[in-house]
């Protein structure tokens, strides 16, 4: 049985997956709309995955007999600048996910609630893979810049590439 502290912060971090799923669909379905077939295909694999990690904290929740809470979500952005500010959006979000899910992995410490700080080591080393992806993405963005040909290979690139930690 978890504590209700940790329920709670469980469940904000469900809200937090439901809302980085909702972002990165978001930029997809802006990519699809600009020609990046493979960014946007890249974008909707991980939105896809992010519900995947919202999924497996609803069923633990659930499991562990609390209650599981669904989240109301706010809009996301329907327009972006460039892909280069796609990606810089993404690495922050993903950057404020791992404090977050540090912030649950203390308060397991503070509850000595072992099991879900067990539990939550899968995400504390999916965000390492996750911001390690997005910085790796932005660098290759970087040395692109404005070159139209450049941008077109990273697409197709992108396209094949694939994400991880489906949950
Ligand atoms: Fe669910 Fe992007 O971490």
């Amino acid at each position: 049985m978890i504590s209700a502290p940790i329920e709670n912060a469980l469940n904000r971090q469900i809200e937090t997956e439901a809302r980085s799923s909702q972002f990165y669909l978001a930029m997809a379905s802006w990519a699809d709309t600009q020609g990046l077939s493979g960014v946007s295909k890249f974008l909707y694999r991980h939105s896809d995955e992010e519900r995947q990690h919202m999924l497996k904290l609803i069923h633990y929740v659930n499991e562990r007999g609390g209650k599981a809470i669904i989240p109301q979500l706010d809009k996301p952005p329907a327009d972006f600048d460039s892909v280069q500010s796609v990606f810089k959006d993404l690495f922050e979000h993903e950057q404020n996910v791992t404090r977050e899910i540090n912030d649950v992995v203390d308060a397991c410490l503070t509850e000595k609630d072992y099991t879900t700080h067990n539990f939550m080591q899968w995400y504390v080393s999916e965000q390492i893979e996750e911001e390690a992806m997005a910085r790796n993405i932005l660098d290759k963005l970087a040395l692109i810049g404005n070159d139209k040909g450049g941008l077109y290979l990273f697409d197709r690139e992108l396209g094949g590439l694939e994400t991880h930690g489906e949950g």
